[in-house]
């Protein structure tokens, strides 16, 4: 009885706080950026949400995306295939052309407070692949697009997040402060001959 009363009120206590979680939606050979631009200038789930990459779901970032300033969301890649069974999630634009209309990173975030970027922990699972070997190959260096703005954050986490074949430059903190940084994975290992300029 009493179990069941301590329950009841952590039941209630959790509904009360309004968490929201967002499940980013795909279409098959598709950017997915410009749907997931129009949910997330709503404002719907600039607080105390979830935006959710799901498993199991190749998401097409063609594009690049902004996030909104927000406060109390986590930002969560369960997604992607792994990279060795050769259906990547198609992390950037595969145009192997600089170009100056690049924003700087391919994903902005533009500020808050208590946020977290977070990865999937399973190895498998949430591999972000920026298709930087063909730009290596061709050592296109001029506008690349770079990884991601962690900026303006305070209270930030970035978190079990793993990069395979980034374009380069992969995270950037600018104007964040107390960020706690870790167990993220970066695999830039070019596998013809080209060097794999990273930073
Ligand atoms: C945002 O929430 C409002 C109110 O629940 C809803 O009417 C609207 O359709 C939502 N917008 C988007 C883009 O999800
Ligand atoms: C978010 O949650 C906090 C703590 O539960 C609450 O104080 C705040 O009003 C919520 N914000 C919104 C926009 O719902
Ligand atoms: C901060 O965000 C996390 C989700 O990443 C949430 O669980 C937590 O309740 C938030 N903290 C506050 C003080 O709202």
């Amino acid at each position: 009885m009493r179990l069941d009363a301590v329950t009841t009120i952590l039941l209630c206590a959790l509904s009360a706080s309004g968490w929201r979680t967002f499940v980013v939606s795909h279409a098959d050979g598709q950017d997915d950026t410009p749907a997931l631009k129009t949910v997330l200038s709503s404002g719907n789930f600039s607080s105390n949400s979830t935006i959710l990459f799901e498993k199991g779901v190749k998401y097409n970032i063609f594009t690049p995306l902004t996030f909104p300033v927000l406060n109390n969301v986590e930002v969560a890649l369960m997604s992607y295939d792994s990279p060795s069974d050769g259906a990547k999630f198609q992390g950037f634009q595969l145009a192997i052309v600089g170009s100056s209309s690049f924003p700087g990173a391919w994903f902005t975030f533009s500020g808050g407070n208590n946020v977290t970027l977070r990865g999937s922990t399973d190895l498998e699972w949430g591999w972000v692949d920026g298709h930087g070997q063909a730009w290596w190959d061709a050592m296109q260096q001029t506008n690349r697009p770079h990884g991601w703005a962690f900026s303006k954050i305070t209270n930030g986490v970035i978190r079990d997040m793993k990069l395979w074949k980034p374009i380069g430059w992969n995270f950037a903190t600018s104007g964040s402060s107390n960020l706690h940084v870790f167990n993220n994975k970066i695999v830039a290992v070019s596998s013809t001959g080209s060097f794999p300029f990273n930073t």
